[in-house]
């Protein structure tokens, strides 16, 4: 029910299939494609029925506003009011890239669903051949979630997605696994000229401020990441759990030792009250700890490797029907700022410092 396309961009045959699936967005179906952070769930973002369709289809609720996702910077004068000179540097420097940025809305353009009937929208322009193409052939501008049910971790392979929705949605075009594994950092210019991070993603805070020097970057902090606010400035972060189906908790701590040895006491307790244990470590650890499942993910000595592994690993625990893990943080530096950002939600905020 679900169709697959399986594009590869250095072969042949592959815009036959785009083709295929950009006429499916024009009829307002949805599709999933993939773009370097994670899958998305794309449709019409100017028709509110295929857009209702996307949230039907991930269970999400529909207070929490869509990114829209455009293929050449001409598309956003029909969707925003012009950007200013500090927003068109952001612009001109990281798109395409995973940067979404939340703009005053033209009003009237996108579905009100799109946008959960916000005056604002977040664009980006993803960095990816087969989005790109897709997008640029659908004609419209599409809305896209990550491409998992919510409360999942997000997918970063097309099996992912078929996990999540098959049959539920028209297609998924199948363009390998993704790039940086998660998804795009969230900002937005507040009434004080602040640069507000609202999700942290992709392109770092160190980066934002190379960008904008004379700009004041705000990272959100430690207790905004756990704490659920009943407004929070990024809707969706109420929602967003990126959860594997265990109980997880993420043990922190200035050294590794300790942090290990904690990670071990409560695999133990957790394993004398029954449970089905599972371990979230670092190349650098991997072994050291006893489990009935570990997974590796990625090493410290680069936390790229960490940010691109991260859901295929908390996805990797509920294939092994661990109940209980345990989760090693990794430095808050660069992307790894993004990275402790989702394991804090996926542990749904136990967290041990030692
Ligand atoms: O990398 C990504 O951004 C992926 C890929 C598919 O592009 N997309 C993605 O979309 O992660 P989603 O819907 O899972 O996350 C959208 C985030 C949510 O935290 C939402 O609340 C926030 O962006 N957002 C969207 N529009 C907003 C707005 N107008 N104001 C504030 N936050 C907004
Ligand atoms: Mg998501």
């Amino acid at each position: 029910m679900t169709k697959v396309w399986k594009v590869d961009m250095s072969a042949a045959g592959g815009a036959d299939a785009l083709a295929e699936a950009a006429a499916q967005l024009r009829k307002g179906q949805v599709v999933a494609f993939p773009t370097e952070t994670v899958y998305g769930l794309g449709a019409d973002a100017t028709n509110t029925e295929a857009v209702a369709a996307i949230f039907a289809a991930k269970g999400r609720p529909s207070d929490n506003p869509l990114i829209v996702h455009i293929a050449e910077r001409s598309q956003l004068a029909g969707l925003t009011a012009p950007p200013d000179e500090a927003v068109s540097r952001l612009l001109d420097r990281f798109w395409p890239g995973p940067l979404t940025v939340v703009l005053p809305a033209r009003p009237g353009v996108l579905s009100p669903l799109t946008t959960a009937g916000l005056s604002t929208v977040g664009i980006r322009m993803p960095d990816h051949p087969v989005a790109l193409q897709l997008i640029a052939a659908s004609g419209c501008p599409i809305a896209a979630p990550s491409a998992n049910r919510s409360g999942r971790p997000s997918p970063t392979h097309a099996a992912h997605v078929l996990e999540d929705l098959d049959g539920r949605i028209a297609g998924v075009v199948d363009g390998g696994p993704t790039g940086v594994g998660l998804e795009s950092t969230v900002v937005e210019f507040g009434p004080d000229g602040a640069l507000h991070i609202l999700r942290p993603g992709g392109i770092t805070a160190a980066q934002l401020r190379d960008a904008l020097p004379d700009v004041t970057v705000l990272e959100p902090t430690a207790a905004e990441h756990e704490q659920e606010p009943e407004a929070p400035r990024a809707p969706g972060m109420k929602y967003a759990h990126y959860a594997p189906r265990g109980a997880m908790v993420l043990v922190q701590g200035s050294a590794p030792e300790p942090v290990l040895a904690r990670m071990q006491r409560e695999l133990d307790e957790a394993r004398s009250r029954g449970e089905r244990t599972g371990v979230l470590t670092y190349r650098e650890h991997a072994g050291r700890l006893c489990a009935d499942h570990e997974v590796v993910c990625g090493t410290l000595a680069d936390l790229d490797t960490v940010a691109h592994e991260l859901y295929a690993a908390l996805r990797a625990f509920d294939e092994a029907g661990v109940s209980f893990i345990a989760a090693e943080a990794c430095p808050e530096q660069g992307i790894g700022a993004a990275v402790m950002n989702r394991l804090r939600k996926a542990a749904g905020g136990r967290i041990v410092r030692v």
